[in-house]
């Protein structure tokens, strides 16, 4: 079949059954299953695939697999209802936690190299470690459930899959940015347009069924254990096609990042059994957390920590970090559970873990929130102001997406295990809706006509402002006005702030116009993004006047179930907010009950 020609527009297409945008695990995920139900895929990627953020996850994913300790899926699926704060969706939690175990197993069978338990009846079965917010038997000792590969699980799954799609034969368009979705009147999704890195060249993708997985986003703060590619393109594109972002207001800030540098410091690191100390040589965590200490969940152990900063009880000349101590390990549990850390710690912090404490500080590390889908991929959102619906044609898996199963602060483990139960789940279900509509519908030229013109601003010859200007002075109004703890008073400074910064990107301008690899335009496009991103956040936190989860308002210090047990969906015309109820009905099982959340 040919599939390159020329359209009516200025740029020339390809055509596809499937565009997938992103090459992380989510997004390979969903492209395996398509290709090897022998469907034309492509797969879009700004980087080369096995560069993608998932290559830097590092702890392991959670699965039941009661290699270690007695499990099963309902008690997974109780810690992680728990730990989202009950604004979880619990259909979409039962299905995430009742597939964790066939898609380890499925992983393991396609090659990936986890690690293996030595000695004991499970000797030679998959590694597990504990990891933040586990427990058995709801709420009761702790659970030993997060499968890895040393310190190193992202980099082995994401390399697992992009061979498979490999032998699938998807098609990979390697640096290729993507730019906008190409959505007709009807609201149909019919493709992308995409930016080819190399020549500077555009492209329509048109395919009867699109994927964002284009991760996450948390390069809206100034510090944070994100890639610098983590942009959160797949929300610019969703919000500029008239798409809201759910949950915006939800940032995970993990406890353990390197201060300053940012690089992660696997709560695996804890999981192994190492420990928080404050500048007192305190082992401050049983204040916060009596039972769990230092594997409470993440948002508590983020809070605990700033506090210990906030009452000067910090390390360092600064007493901007406390110590993480693991020497008591010994070394060859740190070789051969943690080399990544050890030479993280070593590299970025000046610590040998064998022999000196690492310093951490809590660090911008997840979105929970993201563009609003269910359990099968489908976008959905409210048409015309009427009951949400799926978006014909559109899907978004992983990080980009709110699906929503981390709901207000996501568990540790559980986000690859995300990308790979919902990569699945969207691929199943794209094949089912590609059946249903065989006919290509016609490319509204208007619409790329429109993305080639945002493309175009940046050929603007001169300009009184620089991208790298401008992204810093948002990155500093989030990281100052939106981190672990908020108030009305600091957001709306906050918003008043962004506004400034907002309010100068038309005079910005590239000092290189050259076509060819010019990762200027690229960093102007990502800006583009994350702008909105930014204020998406900073108008949900406002809003939402309790503390769950990740969302601390200091001036609204309790969780209020009767006015907040919604989510909230945010769109960019005239920062408008509408919110939905979060689905406390399981598929199979009774709902768990909002109650207190202690660890
Ligand atoms: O701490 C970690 O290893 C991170 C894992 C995760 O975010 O799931």
């Amino acid at each position: 079949m040919r599939t390159e020609m020329r359209t009516e527009m200025r740029i020339p297409k390809r055509t596809f059954d499937a565009v997938i945008v992103g090459g992380g695990g989510a997004g390979l995920r969903a492209a395996l299953q398509l290709a090897e139900a022998n469907l034309k895929v492509a797969l879009i990627s700004k980087v080369f695939p096995t560069r993608s953020h998932t290559v830097s996850a590092q702890g392991g994913i959670t699965a039941a697999l009661a290699n270690v300790s007695d499990d099963n899926w309902h008690w997974h699926m109780y810690d992680t209802v728990k730990g989202s704060d009950y604004l979880g969706d619990q259909d979409a939690i039962e299905y995430l936690c009742r597939n964790a175990a066939s898609a380890v197993y499925e992983l393991e069978h396609m090659g990936l190299p986890f690690s293996r338990l030595e000695g004991g009846k499970n000797a030679g079965k998959i590694y597990q470690r504990p990891f933040g917010g586990q427990s058995q038997n709801y709420g009761g000792e702790q659970a030993i459930r997060t499968c890895a590969a040393a310190d190193r699980t992202g980099h082995a799954l994401l390399h697992t899959l992009y061979q498979r799609n490999i032998a699938a034969r998807t098609q990979f368009f390697d640096e290729f940015f993507a730019l906008d979705l190409i959505r007709d009147a009807d609201g149909y999704v019919l493709g992308v347009t995409a930016l080819e890195i190399e020549t500077g060249q555009p492209w329509a993708f048109e395919s009867r069924a699109t994927l964002l997985a284009t991760g996450g986003a948390c390069r809206v703060f100034r510090h944070s254990t994100n890639a610098h590619i983590n942009t959160g393109d797949g929300l610019g594109m969703a919000l500029r096609a008239g798409l809201p972002l759910e949950d915006m207001e939800f940032w995970q800030f993990h406890p353990t990042g390197i201060p300053e540098v940012g690089s992660l410091i696997s709560e695996g690191v804890r999981g192994e059994g190492g420990f928080l100390e404050n500048k007192d040589g305190e082992k401050f965590m049983s204040r916060y957390a009596p039972n769990a200490r230092d594997l409470a969940s993440r948002d508590v152990v983020a809070r605990a920590i700033a506090q210990e900063l906030r009452a000067g009880r910090g390390c360092g000349p600064r007493g901007d970090y406390v110590h993480l101590k693991i020497e008591h390990l010994g070394a060859e549990k740190i070789k051969a559970r943690l080399p990544g850390i050890r030479e993280l710690s070593m590299q970025f912090a000046g610590a040998d873990p064998i022999t000196d404490p690492i310093p951490v500080t809590p660090t911008a590390h997840y979105m929970m929130g993201g563009i609003p889908s269910n359990m099968h991929g489908q976008v959905v959102a409210p048409i015309h102001t009427g009951p949400e619906e799926a978006v014909p044609g559109l899907y978004a898996v992983g990080e980009c997406a709110c699906v929503s199963v981390h709901g207000a602060n996501r568990l540790g483990g559980n986000s690859l295990l995300d990308l790979v139960v919902f990569g699945r789940a969207a691929g199943m279900h794209m094949i089912d809706y590609l059946r249903e509509n065989p006919i290509p519908r016609p490319l509204p030229q208007a619409e790329v006509e429109k993305s080639l013109g945002r493309l175009a601003r940046w050929d603007k010859p001169k300009g009184t402002e620089t991208v790298a200007g401008l992204r810093g002075d948002m990155q500093k109004v989030m990281q100052d006005h939106c981190g672990v703890y908020r108030t009305e008073a600091l957001l709306k400074e906050g918003l008043a702030k962004l506004d400034q910064v907002e309010a100068r990107l038309p005079d910005a301008a590239l000092s290189d116009h050259s076509r060819m690899f010019n990762t200027a335009r690229l960093e102007a496009l990502e800006l583009e993004n994350l702008m909105p991103i930014a204020r998406a956040t900073l108008v949900s936190a406002l809003a939402r006047t309790e503390s769950r989860g990740a969302h601390t308002r200091e001036d609204h210090p309790q969780r209020d179930d009767d006015q907040w047990l919604r989510h909230t969906l945010y769109f960019s015309e005239n920062d408008q907010l509408d919110y939905k109820p979060v689905k406390l009905k399981p598929l199979t099982v009774e709902t768990f009950q909002p109650k207190e959340r202690t660890y």
